[in-house]
């Protein structure tokens, strides 16, 4: 049997039927005190799930009119035109009867009088069907008296009386129910329970609770609109980020936001002099204004690597490279200072982990650049490396189309780059659809060797990314302007309606 949850309704007016006796809609109605329209719909349910015989039986109502009810009191106009005449000849001008031509119309129509015209009077006189006429009830006079006391009648008899106005005719529906085999198998399997919406403390102490039934939930029900506080979408989005990693086989990685440019810049065999280095890029530090150098060998080294490539087999910048300038306190321009940190730990530094490693991070990082649409001076990167033997460009690539892929972006591009840490490198481009252009999201490439000997790391290769956070989430969340997620300027409405977990970040 095809699956028909019943209402209480329903299940009462099945119970109710049980007895197989035929009732109406109004019988019904009476004896459960349930509203009409609401049997109606019960029983149609029913009917549909095939367990009633329903027949909607077209009824003729007939009501008597204002005249109807007048003639009932005193007469139809032919008959008391036919009394008023009685066995005499009367000139039509003497007819005192109140609807004179009314009453000479339908009594000449029946043949209930005679008209004679005497020297231009005319005279009116009962005819012998007259006389039998007034001996017993007319048709007529019968049905309007059946009307009158809500006798049924046929439609068909009513049509003079209706021609005359006497009676109006209204149409109503009588809906008939029955109940059938597969509705009486029902009545006698299924059980009213009632619903409850709470269970109170004294169907608890009672013992109750079992018995009764507990109300559904409507989840689509409408409610009143909240606004609770809930994580931002960013941070939403950085959980989702940090668990794609983790996934992958990634360790999370954390270093400082207040860096040295040794870290940062000089190890990273980028020149002192570069121009990024200046005003117009970093934001130095005023407090802390210098920081401490790492152990004074690896400093050693990468000055030499800078002045004419050491043991690299480069020729390095050829310029006096300053350890004050090295030292100098920044606010990171991006978190490959804290890969680097980590790389100087596999074998130089603390040598706490070892080969292969992957690591990530989701951190802060801040450039000296003007708030547009796309950029501010403070954002988060995305930054991870892979470290192995016999790593290649197509293992990079494919790291990268994983892990976009596995953040629901199913096609990046890369584009050729320059960095002075990587070769190859690769700028990495997002599809926004809402901007429908292609949008930066990322720059990477493999360490060059310049920045790995130092760190004795000349036997392997590194893959590494550094990737914008914010136009992942631009991109995600269809936004096009920066600023609506950040700042004094994010959209407070925006914010409220994002929901607590988004289909996008699954
Ligand atoms: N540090 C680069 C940036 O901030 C990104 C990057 C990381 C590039 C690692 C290559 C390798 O844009």
């Amino acid at each position: 049997m095809s699956e028909l949850r019943l209402q209480e309704h329903e299940i009462r007016v099945l119970k109710l039927l049980s007895d197989g006796k035929r009732r109406t809609a109004s019988e019904i109605s009476g004896e459960l005190g349930l509203d009409h329209i609401a049997v109606i719909r019960a029983t149609s349910r029913l009917g549909n799930g095939g367990m009633l015989e329903i027949e909607d039986e077209k009824k003729v109502i007939p009501r008597l009119t204002k005249e109807g009810k007048e003639v009932l009191k005193k007469g139809l106009p032919e008959k008391n035109l036919v009394l008023e005449i009685g066995n005499r000849k009367v000139e039509i001008k003497k007819i005192s009867l109140e609807d004179k031509e009314i009453a000479i119309g339908w009594s000449r129509k029946k043949q209930l009088i005679d008209m004679d015209e005497i020297n231009g009077r005319i005279f009116l006189s009962v005819t012998k069907h007259g006389k039998e006429y007034l001996s017993r009830e007319s048709p007529e006079e019968i049905l309007l008296n059946k009307v009158g006391r809500g006798v049924p009648v046929d439609k068909k008899e009513l049509e003079n009386l209706r021609r005359r106005k006497f009676v109006t005719l209204d149409y109503k529906t009588v809906r008939w129910a029955e109940i059938n085999k597969k509705g009486l198998e029902l009545a006698d399997r299924i059980e009213y329970v009632e619903e409850v919406s709470q269970i109170t403390p004294e169907l608890l102490a009672s013992g109750g609770w079992k018995n009764v039934k507990l109300r559904k939930y409507n989840v689509m029900a409408p409610v009143v609109e909240r606004n609770p506080g809930k994580r931002h979408p960013l941070r939403m989005l950085e959980d989702e980020i940090r668990r794609v990693w983790t996934e992958l086989g990634f360790a999370e990685m954390k270093g400082p936001m207040i860096e040295s440019e040794f870290w940062n810049f000089d190890l990273l065999f980028m020149p002192q002099g570069h121009p990024s280095r200046e005003l117009m890029e970093t934001l130095f530090s005023k407090n802390p204004r210098k920081t401490k150098l790492p152990k004074k060998e690896l400093v050693e080294r990468v000055r030499q690597i800078h002045e004419n490539g050491g043991n690299t087999g480069s020729d390095g910048w050829q310029y006096k490279w300053l350890k004050d300038v090295a030292r100098r306190a920044i606010f990171r321009t991006h978190t490959t200072a804290t890969s680097y940190r980590y790389l100087a730990r596999i074998r130089y530094l603390a040598k706490d982990f070892d080969l292969p490693a992957k690591f990530f991070c989701i951190d802060r990082v801040f450039r000296n650049e003007a708030i547009d649409k796309t950029h501010l001076p403070e954002f988060n990167q995305i930054e991870g490396f892979v470290i192995a033997e016999k790593l290649n460009l197509k293992n990079h690539l494919g790291a990268l189309k994983q892990f976009y892929e596995k953040m629901g972006i199913a096609e990046i591009r890369f584009k050729p780059t320059y960095n002075p840490y990587t070769e190859p490198s690769a700028e990495i481009f997002g599809y926004h659809p809402s901007l429908k252009r292609w949008v930066e999201i990322g720059n990477s490439g493999m360490f060059r060797p310049e920045t790995l000997i130092p760190l004795d790391l000349n036997d392997v290769q590194v893959l590494a990314w550094g990737l914008a956070l914010e136009r992942l989430a631009m991109i995600l969340f269809e936004i096009t302007d920066i600023r609506q997620l950040l700042g004094h300027t994010v959209d407070m409405d925006w914010l409220r309606r994002f929901p607590v977990y988004p289909r996008i970040l699954r």
